[in-house]
């Protein structure tokens, strides 16, 4: 019997999961099925630790998400094409759920599909490498509750780990002596350990304005963020101001590139993540920044070299869960054999035609456009339920508009869903107002 080792059990994982259980259901001949998580439960990166640095196993803490952490895009762009959030919590919801509430929906689905028996958790994976002679991987796993190693054959791998959990740490003049405290995002937890403090942020991305946002949100004194390429451009309240990047420290004063100074208490490297994939033998590694279209992979997923092996969700994301089910359902039917592969050399073309077009975007609208067609040309390809990508760009296009208005009041906003159609109801607190991000709470009718 074929065997697919899937590699993680976050969104992109139990997407895998889920698209071949639904094939499994529509009566198809399925192969076997072992997803690796590294975890003791699945949801990856939604599945939250108060850990920092190790796990209780002394594996390398995978979540980067933290407390009071709500979604910082509508949840109307990423709905699943097959199970709405009416289905799943029986009601409408308002736009920008907290994390445990799309933790809630993401085990939601896969629990009803009953695919958890084909998760081995606590298990990382630390070696895959191709058998030529065999055509087969061979993957070598940790399972950390019987502290076991062991190594399985396989016909398919599907690489599912992420690539927002290792990160990227940049060397500052002078940090090594500076007399506060110094943290990547990926270590950030709870905003409140910065309440009265001047905080610098370093970055101008999402984890940049919304870690900003939160330290400015539960009560820190100051917070100056400070930027490599270009300010971020919101209209940011008092309190919370922008500076060219930073050059050196010395002791608490932080020196910007523009000659100015600031005494700060605490520095979070909002600097981003790097695809790390240190359980790939090298001629099976990505290699790639965090960007639309990373190379070798044909239809972003299939390793062109040898398409055995295929890499979920490695794309820089405007889209991300219902674009991990197109890209999941495309690898499902290309093991099943439903999709013909081209030779290498068409695959790479093609890939390579998308990086073109790739470098030519200049705004945030078209790199919506360039990923929503992406998504819907992997969908034509597959049975997954037909999602209108134009109303999704719309969307998005849209939340970008509402944040540029209101960085600190768009989560106020309701969005239709694309997927049943019912327009969102207003939730019923204020995002600056609301401290509680529990699931009980958030749900509550006003
Ligand atoms: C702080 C933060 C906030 C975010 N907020 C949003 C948001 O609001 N909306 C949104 O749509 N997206 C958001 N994202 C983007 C996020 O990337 C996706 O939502 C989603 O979690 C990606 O799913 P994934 O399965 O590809 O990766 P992950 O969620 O990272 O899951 C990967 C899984 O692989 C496992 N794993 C890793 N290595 C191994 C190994 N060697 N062996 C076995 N298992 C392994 C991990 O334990 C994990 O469970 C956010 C990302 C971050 C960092
Ligand atoms: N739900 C939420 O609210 C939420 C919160 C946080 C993060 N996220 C998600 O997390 C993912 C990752 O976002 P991210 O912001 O961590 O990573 P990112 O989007 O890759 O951005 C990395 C940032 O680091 C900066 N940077 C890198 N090296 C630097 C250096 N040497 N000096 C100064 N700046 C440097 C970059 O600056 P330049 O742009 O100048 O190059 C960029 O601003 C995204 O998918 C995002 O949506 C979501």
């Amino acid at each position: 019997m074929t065997r697919v080792a899937v590699i993680g059990a976050g969104p992109s994982g139990t997407a895998v999961l889920r698209a071949f259980q639904s094939a499994a259901k529509k009566k198809a001949k399925i192969p076997e099925i072992v997803c690796f998580e590294k975890q003791s439960d699945w949801g990856g990166l939604w599945n939250y630790t108060w850990r920092t640095g190790l796990d209780e196993h002394g594996e390398p803490v995978h979540g980067s998400m933290y407390r009071y952490l709500w979604s910082n895009g509508p949840k109307e762009v990423l709905e699943f094409g097959d199970y709405s959030f009416e289905e799943h919590f029986g009601k409408a919801i308002p736009s920008y759920p907290p994390r445990a509430v799309l933790w809630d929906y993401i085990k939601g689905r896969v629990e009803k599909a009953k695919v958890k028996k084909w998760v081995r958790f606590s298990s990382p994976v630390r070696m895959v490498e191709w058998d030529k002679k065999k055509k087969l991987f061979n993957v070598t796993v940790h399972d950390r509750v019987k502290d076991r190693m062991y190594t399985e054959q396989f016909d398919n791998v599907i690489v599912a780990n992420g690539h927002f959990s290792t990160p990227n740490v940049p060397e500052f003049e002078g940090i090594k002596t500076f007399n506060g405290r110094v943290m990547h995002a990926h270590d950030f937890r709870d905003a409140l350990e910065f309440k009265g403090k001047d905080v610098l942020i370093v970055g101008r991305s999402y984890s940049a304005e919304d870690i900003g946002s939160q330290c400015w949100k539960y009560g820190a004194k100051s917070v100056t963020a400070t930027y490599r390429s270009k300010p971020m451009h919101f209209d940011w309240p008092k309190g919370f101001e922008q500076r060219p990047l930073l050059q050196k420290l010395v002791g608490k004063t932080a020196h910007f590139k523009d000659g100015t100074t600031k005494d700060v208490d605490a520095i979070i490297l909002c600097t981003g993540y790097q695809h790390h994939f240190p359980f790939l033998a090298e001629d099976l590694r990505l290699k790639t920044a965090n960007r639309l279209w990373p190379l070798d992979l044909y239809k972003g997923v299939l390793w062109e070299q040898n398409p055995k092996l295929s890499y979920m969700g490695m794309q820089d994301q405007f889209y991300t869960f219902n674009m991990f089910d197109a890209q999941a359902w495309y690898v499902r039917d290309v093991i099943l054999g439903r999709i013909k592969l081209p030779k290498q050399d068409v695959m790479t073309k093609n890939s390579k035609a998308w990086r073109k077009r790739e470098l030519k975007l200049e705004n945030d609208e078209q790199m919506i456009q360039f990923q929503g067609d992406y998504v819907k040309e992997l969908i034509a390809a597959t049975d997954y339920p037909k999602l209108d990508t134009e109303a999704i760009n719309h969307t998005l296009v849209e939340w970008e508009h509402d944040k540029a208005h209101d960085i600190m009041g768009y989560r106020n906003k309701a969005y239709r869903s694309i997927v049943t159609g019912t327009m969102s109801p207003v939730h019923h607190t204020p995002w600056l107002e609301a401290m509680d991000d529990t699931m009980e709470t958030y749900l509550k009718v006003k």
